[in-house]
């Protein structure tokens, strides 16, 4: 037995930026970002909260799968945004889905979070613990962003991916997992320590706010190394030759980082869908999402072939391969 997506839900907040719109505050424009990244537009939370958009997609995964909040055993919430440090996003979903019976807790590995969490349940499955898991990625990283900092804030968007998995005889075949711990300061961002009566950090508590801070050629090269070794990896694990893979479904962070990835597997294009012209970088959110309007749009066909592969902030990586 292994374990199976069931069902999928997604919420993305209202409020979408533009390029154009950009231009008006930041020495940026149209033209560049699309160039270098692909993308279009982003939407950004206004009212929305990682936590609203986290339990709005779980709400629709649970539907998706014909499934109610009391027959969840696990949640588990990929995020680097939560609204609160503790209680950890896990169990506010749970609270608000009255997910009484399930586990909960959070996993904190970046863009290759909600990866990392679909790892774990089938882990889980796998060994017995649990039957099924709820899993989610959500990001509200726009608050994390300097907006002055025209390399980094063009690239990021809100919004949440969930999906309900479950005991099933096909599903996922294999995963890897990897860090590279070195590298971990191409993409931060620091906590703020302000003083106490024994340490002096200069930083007076409450108001000091820091942002995300990106080496972004580093994170680039590091991505177009780092995932094509890690699909070949997973592929050799799984016994599939390329060719039988229907989608490569990559964590959306660039155009030129999928497309350049797409290049050195020396696969079609086609077979590597993006979402990030309208989304932008959703973090964690960005796979889960793109899962989502595959599943609702019947572009995914139960049998389908998957390679899953993300990498993020850390820098974490990894690649699972599923049946769907
Ligand atoms: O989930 C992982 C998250 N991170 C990533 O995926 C980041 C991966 N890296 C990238 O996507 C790319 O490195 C970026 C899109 C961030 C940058 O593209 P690049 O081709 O590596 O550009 P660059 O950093 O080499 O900058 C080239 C020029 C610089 O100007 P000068 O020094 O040549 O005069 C930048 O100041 O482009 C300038 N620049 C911009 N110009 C207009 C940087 N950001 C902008 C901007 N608009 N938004």
């Amino acid at each position: 037995m292994t374990t199976r997506i069931l069902g999928t839900g997604s919420a993305i907040p209202d409020r979408v930026v533009n390029n154009q719109e950009l231009e008006t505050f930041l020495d940026t424009s149209d033209t560049w970002i699309q160039e270098r990244t692909g993308i279009q537009s982003r939407h950004t939370a206004t009212t929305e909260t990682t936590t609203s958009l986290a339990v709005k997609a779980c709400m629709q995964a649970l539907e998706d799968a014909g499934k109610t909040p009391e027959e969840v055993d696990l949640i588990l919430a990929a995020t680097v945004s939560p609204d609160y440090t503790f209680p950890c996003l896990a169990c506010e979903i749970q609270s608000a889905l009255g997910a009484k019976q399930a586990a909960a807790y959070d996993i904190n590995a970046a863009c290759a979070g909600f990866l990392f969490a679909l790892d774990s349940a089938a882990a889980y499955i796998q060994c017995g613990l649990y039957k099924n898991a709820l899993i989610v990625g959500a990001e509200v990283l726009t608050k994390l962003l300097n907006w002055e900092d025209r390399s980094t804030c063009i690239l990021f968007g809100d919004g949440a991916g969930a999906a309900f998995v479950a005991e099933e005889k096909t599903g996922v075949l294999a995963m890897m997992q990897g860090a590279n711990g070195q590298k971990g300061m191409a993409l931060y961002r620091q906590e703020t320590a302000p003083d106490t009566p024994f340490r002096k950090t200069g930083i007076r508590g409450g108001a000091a706010v820091n942002y995300l801070e990106m080496s972004g050629q580093d994170v680039f090269r590091f991505a177009i190394s780092q995932v094509p070794e890690s699909i070949q990896q997973i592929l050799e694990k799984t016994g599939w030759d390329k060719k039988e893979v229907d989608y490569y479904i990559l964590h959306q962070a660039n155009a030129r980082i999928i497309q350049s990835i797409a290049k050195r597997l020396d696969e079609p294009e086609d077979k590597f869908p993006m979402n990030l012209t309208q989304f932008g970088n959703m973090s964690s959110a960005s796979i889960p999402v793109l899962l989502d309007e595959m599943n609702k749009s019947g572009r995914l066909k139960r049998g389908d072939k998957i390679v899953l592969s993300g990498f993020g902030a850390g820098m974490t990586y990894g690649a699972t391969t599923l049946v769907w």
